[in-house]
């Protein structure tokens, strides 16, 4: 996420305490600055979701595409994980201690069936599928990556949640023995994540085990992890230990830290630039592309998913509620 960029230091020169100042002058500094200050969103709440439905030949459109896939080397060597460091390549080297099993996950909040519990248990009887989706890093980067997992929708069923959950909120382990990238305060830990909860239900939104028909390496993600293909990739939270459900907008690891650059819906939109830098065109990493120096193709509102997706948001002010 650049973020050595917008602090210009390496993380393995510093010490927590400087992370800490240099980060907490820049906040304050972008608060001065309101042409770069966008409407922050967790100060208020949007308006309520208006009641669609998707039909399923509309969902199924949106389960696979012809794009050239990336190829598995790449997805599993270039990657944002930054419990393991901020390098891409720092995953894939460092990200081999973490221990997926045994694995537990704690359900709780506004649902009549709170519990912890274990994987199997948590995906018992549901049948596992294949997603081919885009997955669009607000970096300016994106891939084609064949997942395997279950809708979200299938799972959160399961804990009855109640009229008062609005929203769903999802937590990474944060281990710092297990973890090497946590001793640096380059993000609040423990990674922080949310939904709303008609985006949450989607039929698009899947909760992750596998990708390329193996299962999720610890880099990606492991043992589970969403994928919202029509939001930026840092909604997709890996390794998740918590979801809640609640009734107020959650707060999440990149808006905590740079709430002017980093709204909570997060849509893929090329009309909404990052403070920094273009969101209309991405560098497409796919099948024999070199990694830093793929072509460029034009980014799409909502990733390409407008049809499955746009009709959560109509009346919505995407420029505002980014
Ligand atoms: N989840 C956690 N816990 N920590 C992270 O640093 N990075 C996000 C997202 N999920 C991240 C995370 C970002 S910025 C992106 S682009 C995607 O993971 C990258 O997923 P990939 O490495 O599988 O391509």
């Amino acid at each position: 996420m650049a973020l050595r960029d917008l602090l210009n230091i390496r993380s393995t020169d510093i010490t927590d305490e400087a992370v800490y100042r240099q980060r907490r002058d820049l906040i304050s500094a972008m608060a001065l600055a309101p042409a770069l200050t966008l409407a922050g969103c967790a100060e208020a709440e949007p308006p309520p979701a208006p009641k669609v439905t998707v039909t399923p030949a509309q969902a199924r459109a949106g389960f696979k595409t012809n794009e050239e896939l990336t190829r598995q080397a790449d997805a599993t060597s270039y990657n944002n994980f930054y419990e393991f460091g901020t390098g891409k390549a720092d995953p894939g080297n460092a990200a081999k201690t973490l221990r997926t099993s045994p694995w537990n996950v704690a359900v709780s909040g506004e649902c009549e069936k709170p519990g912890t519990l274990s994987l199997d248990d948590l995906l018992k009887g549901l049948a596992s599928e294949e997603r081919i989706y885009r997955l669009r890093c607000v970096e300016g980067w994106s891939m084609v990556i064949p997942w395997q997992g279950v809708p979200l929708a299938q799972v959160l069923k399961r804990f009855a949640p109640t009229s008062k959950a609005k929203y769903v909120a999802f937590t990474t382990l944060a281990d710092p023995v297990q973890m090497p990238g946590i001793r640096y305060r380059s993000i609040n830990w423990p990674y922080r994540e949310g939904l709303r909860m008609d985006e949450a239900m989607n039929p698009l939104t899947l909760l992750a085990t596998g990708m390329y028909g193996k299962p999720l390496p610890q880099q990606n993600g492991a043992p589970l992890r969403l994928v919202v293909p029509w939001k930026y990739g840092f909604k997709s939270i890996k390794s998740i230990v918590e979801i809640k459900f609640v009734e107020r907008m959650p707060e999440t690891a990149w808006h905590d830290l740079q709430p002017s650059e980093y709204g909570f819906f997060s849509n893929v939109n090329p009309a909404v630039d990052h403070p920094r830098w273009s969101q209309k065109t991405e560098r497409r990493i796919a099948g024999n592309a070199s990694k830093l120096f793929a072509e460029r193709i034009p980014t799409l509102p909502f990733n390409g998913y407008g049809e499955q997706v746009a009709s959560m948001y109509a009346g919505m002010d995407l420029k505002k509620w980014f």
